[in-house]
């Protein structure tokens, strides 16, 4: 990637709008009236969202980004491998800004010595016929936050880069990586670029701690309506069934094998590595 600046400049010019401090960025471009491809990035939020409905804490100081796309003919089913594409994006972005290389945990969570530095949330609004009316790639990167911001519950889960290492991160710098990189992402899906995809799966095998290990798969429909899988597996780990990880296929599904033999393929939901 030559010339990161000058190319990178002119792409999010026009394209990114900042705010100090909003409820949530995917929020915010699901709930407005948007025309035109953008980036929004707030400092803080103050109702950051994860997966499964969880709070994903948004203080000042880490990089919160909402990319959202408006893509005039995409099916909903092309979009099964973009959450892991993402994560080797945020990978790329992060080891280009900082020289740092982080780990991927299935499906798409960034580790840094075993802490959670990023999450990628997903989002759509479908139109009627099914396809794609608005696409909202949401990372939160916890980059320059300090340690006090992860204490409590979050204090063994996850960390910023700058309490992991001392070393503040230049955001600006970081933001055009991850533009740029995002952005060759949506075009490979939109595209259906499968060779292309074919690398990027290959990179996430060579950077995912999930493959080898023995992992819990934390199934929602094993757990009674409404409770969060994370807090039954933290009260009784022996409601979930072990497996190894063994693979990720193309699409970034997880394959396991259980005790048994029987391979699965796993291809939404969430792990907890032994
Ligand atoms: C997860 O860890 O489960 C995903 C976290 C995604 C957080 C980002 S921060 C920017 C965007 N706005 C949100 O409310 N969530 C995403």
């Amino acid at each position: 990637m030559k010339n990161i600046n000058a190319a990178a400049d002119r792409f999010i010019m026009g394209r990114l709008m900042e705010f100090e401090e909003l409820s949530s960025t995917n929020e915010y471009c699901k709930g407005n009236d948007i025309r035109t491809d953008c980036i929004i990035r707030a400092h803080r939020q103050t109702s950051g969202r994860g997966r499964m409905g969880r709070k994903f804490v948004s203080e000042e100081g880490g990089l919160y980004l909402s990319y959202c796309y408006l893509p005039p003919d995409l099916k909903a089913e092309k979009l099964m491998p973009l959450t892991g594409l993402c994560a080797v994006a945020v990978h790329c972005a992060i080891e280009k800004a900082t020289g740092l290389n982080a780990d991927i945990k299935w499906t798409n969570d960034l580790l840094l010595y075993g802490k959670k530095i990023c999450g990628i949330l997903v989002e759509t609004v479908l139109g009627e016929d099914g396809k794609v009316e608005k696409l909202i790639i949401g990372i939160g990167i916890n980059t320059n936050q300090k340690s006090e911001c992860f204490e409590g519950e979050l204090e063994n889960i996850a960390s910023s880069i700058y309490a992991l290492t001392g070393k503040e991160t230049d955001e600006t710098k970081l933001l055009k990586y991850l533009s740029m990189l995002i952005h060759g992402v949506y075009s490979m899906v939109c595209k259906g670029d499968f060779d292309r995809m074919e690398e990027y799966a290959e990179y996430y095998r060579a950077h995912c701690v999930t493959i080898g290990k023995e992992v819990r798969i934390l199934r929602p429909e094993l757990v009674s309506a409404g409770k969060d899988p994370r807090g039954a597996y933290a009260e009784d780990p022996s409601v979930f069934p072990k497996a190894i990880a063994v693979d990720i296929d193309d699409n970034f599904g997880l394959i396991v094998r259980h005790k048994d033999g029987k391979e699965e393929k796993i291809t939404f939901g969430e792990i907890s590595i032994k």
